[in-house]
């Protein structure tokens, strides 16, 4: 019999799929296109501590608590991590400073208010929140930045040594573990946590919703440029 963890692992998995899927337009968009979808995830990346303090201060689980403390902590090696994506932008030629970048589509708001409104509360928050966490801010992103860097190298010349943000994320975010297993990059380290949240079929399908609302915000995101 296939077991809850399994079956999660197999469900995140299909949707990881789908999602990459979703993303081959990537390598057809224009150069002003593929520039705004730059803007916009810049404008996400900057959801995601308050997101992740957000969650961090109200888990009542330790190890899931210190899951999610330790890649806020991560967010601020070597340095703030928005301060090096602005970095990666400016020698892109493509840094906008925030007063300036009036083009937030009403899809942006609308995802980054349903992830920052997403937090649950009740018996099963944490696995809710930390399922969301994984998925909305580690797993998807991971998928984004594999798919993103063959055009950051071939329009903007980056390499693996001058991108500061682009590529430490797409190496750093990615799932390389099956659910349940220790990992070290951010997909994977909540893995073992979560693992250990999963119960009964409540706790199933409470962390099966967690990750279908994660998947859906970051496709709903993506499909204003399809
Ligand atoms: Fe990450």
């Amino acid at each position: 019999m296939v077991s809850y963890i399994e079956s999660l692992n197999h469900h995140e998995t299909t949707l990881a799929g789908l999602f990459q899927e979703q993303l081959v337009g990537i390598s057809h968009l224009g150069r002003d296109s593929f520039t705004t979808v730059l803007l916009e995830k810049r404008v996400l990346s900057r959801a995601f501590v308050p997101l992740y303090r957000t969650v961090a201060c109200q888990v009542e689980n330790k190890r899931l608590r210190d899951v999610v403390e330790e890649i806020i902590a991560d967010e601020y090696r070597p340095d703030d991590h928005q301060k090096l994506l602005d970095e990666d932008l400016r020698m892109m030629g493509l840094y906008v400073p925030d007063a300036q970048y009036t083009a937030k589509s009403i899809t942006l708001s609308t995802v980054l208010k349903a992830s920052l409104n997403f937090y649950k509360r009740g018996p099963q928050s944490d696995l809710q929140n930390g399922f969301f966490l994984r998925v909305y801010g580690e797993l998807l992103p991971g998928i984004e930045y594999d798919v993103l860097w063959p055009r950051l190298v071939c329009d903007f010349g980056l390499t693996p040594d001058t991108s500061q943000f682009y590529w430490h994320h797409k190496v750093h975010d990615e799932k390389r573990v099956e659910l349940g297993v220790g990992g070290e990059t951010h997909t994977d380290k909540f893995s073992q946590a979560l693992a250990g949240l999963v119960h009964n079929r409540f706790d199933f399908h409470a962390a099966k919703q967690a990750i279908d609302t994660a998947y859906l915000l970051r496709s709903n995101f993506w499909k204003q440029f399809f």
